[in-house]
């Protein structure tokens, strides 16, 4: 995947050079996974350029932190602050922002809490990642890789270990052809993909597996339950079989890199009619009119701020 790489990249609230941005090879993160991050996107809007759900991201970080007992040296508004900065100093839209924080100093020693806990924002060009571009929907293995129980690894934090699982599950799918792998949870039943919540659709009502399937509670997952309630189908958080996943009319991923991305097949089995499902359509429609500024009664799911000319240009 091609992506476009930040000038500058905002470290304990400096803005440095891209080039610069390193961190020493002993830091206690870098050994034992325990760095806690987000991913948030960026969009042009008729007025300029949008952060989609900021303060969401924000304080799934700052609770993931707190998890990880990793003392957060910023406010709230600091760290919303210093990532329209990065937003803005980069240009780059649309975007993927990614918050980390984590202790960067030489620190080994798995319970060593000594070191600083620092946080860096980056951001890069964003693109479609899964699929093929045709909106046809995507090809989707069970993964051989189930989701770790999450009374030993919390699926609610977003730490930078959990994705150990979803590299092996994501690896497994992309070298046998896939687009992405479907987890199960330690009892067998549908929880996400590497990446992404996972919605199917039965008789007009929209189902997902909730946190007992040791799932991250996605950020798009939210938007999407309102959006399926403000259009008035019913919603249901439950346990979800592998059977069901494999006999629903519909079936989509939801996150902020994947976005909504349809489903069309899992494991050589055809999903509904392999074609896009209307729910999931009226879904999607709603969701990149919300991120993009298109849907007045979405407003407050999106902070502002402004966009150069050449950047306006250059998405054009
Ligand atoms: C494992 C996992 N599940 C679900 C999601 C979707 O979460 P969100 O919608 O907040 O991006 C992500 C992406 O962050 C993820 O990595």
């Amino acid at each position: 995947m091609e992506v476009t790489q930040p000038k500058k990249v905002w470290m304990d609230g400096k803005l440095v050079d891209f080039a610069q941005a390193r961190v020493h090879v002993l830091a206690h993160t870098l050994h034992y996974g325990v760095g806690v991050f987000e991913g948030i996107r960026a969009y042009s809007t008729p007025e300029g350029g949008a952060i989609f759900r900021l303060s969401e991201h924000v304080d799934r970080l700052i609770e993931s932190a707190r998890f990880y007992h990793m003392p957060v040296a910023y406010s709230r508004s600091e760290i919303e602050k210093a990532i329209l900065e990065t937003q803005v100093a980069n240009g780059i839209l649309p975007s993927y922002i990614r918050p980390i924080l984590y202790r960067g100093e030489p620190g080994l020693g798995v319970k060593n809490l000594q070191g600083k806990v620092s946080l860096s924002i980056g951001v890069i060009g964003a693109s479609k990642y899964l699929g093929d571009g045709s909106d046809a929907g995507v090809r989707a293995k069970i993964s051989p890789f189930r989701k770790p129980h999450s009374l030993a690894v919390p699926s609610f934090a977003k730490a930078t270990g959990n994705y150990l699982n979803s590299y092996l599950a994501g690896i497994d799918a992309q070298k046998d052809g896939y687009d992405e792998a479907i987890l199960l949870d330690k009892g067998g039943n549908i929880a996400e993909g590497s990446g992404e919540n996972i919605f199917l659709v039965r008789d007009g009502t929209l189902y997902t597996p909730g946190l007992e399937s040791d799932i991250l509670l996605g950020v798009t997952r939210d938007s999407v339950l309102q959006i399926a309630r403000d259009l008035g189908h019913p919603v249901v958080e439950k346990t979800i079989s592998v059977n069901e996943l494999l006999s629903a009319d519909e079936a989509f991923f939801s996150g902020t890199y994947a976005e909504i991305a349809p489903i069309r097949e899992v494991s050589h089995y055809q999903i509904g009619s392999g074609k896009v499902g209307p729910l999931t359509q009226a879904i999607a429609k709603v969701y990149y009119r919300a991120v993009h500024g298109e849907e007045p009664k979405y407003r407050s799911w999106l902070t502002a701020f402004p966009v150069a000319k050449a950047v306006a240009a250059a998405r054009a």
